[in-house]
């Protein structure tokens, strides 16, 4: 599967359970051009998920993910979803290394690493999540950490994968506070990412759309996605409201 850009990606996080699912599509769908322009992605609670596949019906133009999944595709795991459950449920892709599952749940590279090759395993696309904290940005060790992220996180990435392989780059300090990086520092380090990716995976690397996440809202999606570099969006607090993540899944050129 080719991703189309720009990627519209909405993170619901522990919002809307399946009754606020399903009001939230009766509204967003009659607002979104069928079919959508670039890809337009959801990942709401995995307890929803049913609600949200039943909701889009047919509009094979919204893809549905998961925002977490264990790295063991099955087993004694109380309390986990796995790739191969969340694919049997309606799901195509998966984040990795979201910054509330390594801050909050002190999720580690390594583990982001098992849970990637645990959604290509199954057939999902994996979002890599990367960015520093505030404090590794002043340090000036901001493109450091993010590497470090991405050189574990993508370790068992094949180059045969890449179609299903995207990373999504989210300055910590940017997360649900209000502050985006500016559309110049985004791009910055969305080149730094490139061209490790590049070094990585030779040429091909350079198809990765590479998502900026981070407070981003209908007034600023636009600046951000026309910065160069940016491949698409993944949208946090935007995405609950289905007119402004309307809004801002109609800026695709
Ligand atoms: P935010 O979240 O848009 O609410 O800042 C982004 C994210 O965590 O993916």
């Amino acid at each position: 599967m080719n991703i189309a850009t720009p990627v519209f990606a909405g993170n619901w996080k522990l919002n809307n359970g399946p009754t606020a699912t399903r009001a939230f599509f009766r509204d967003f769908l009659p607002r979104l051009p069928e079919p959508a322009s670039g890809t337009v992605v959801i990942c709401p609670p995995a307890l929803s998920l049913t609600a949200a596949v039943t909701a889009i019906g047919d509009r094979r133009d919204i893809v549905l993910g998961v925002q977490n999944i264990h790295w063991q595709p099955e087993g004694a795991f109380t309390g986990e979803i796995s790739a191969p459950l969340a694919r049997d449920t309606g799901a195509s892709l998966v984040l990795v290394g979201h910054s509330e599952r390594r801050h909050i749940f002190g999720e580690t590279d390594e583990e982001s690493r098992s849970k990637v090759r645990a959604a290509l395993d199954a057939g999902m696309i994996a979002v890599l999540c990367v960015g520093e904290t505030l404090v590794e940005r002043e340090a000036g060790r901001a493109f450091q950490m993010v590497e470090q992220q991405l050189a574990v996180g993508m370790e068992s990435v094949t180059s045969g994968e890449l179609d299903h392989f995207l990373v999504a780059y989210e300055p910590v300090w940017a997360i649900g506070t209000g502050r985006t990086a500016s559309p110049a520092d985004a791009s910055d380090m969305h080149g730094q990412i490139r061209d490790r990716l590049e070094a990585t995976f030779g040429p091909s690397a350079a198809d990765i759309p590479i998502l900026y996440g981070g407070s981003v809202k209908p007034d600023n999606a636009g600046d951000l996605l026309r910065a160069p570099g940016i491949g698409g969006l993944l949208i946090g607090g935007a995405s609950l409201d289905p007119a402004g993540f309307a809004d801002i899944c109609s800026l695709a050129p």
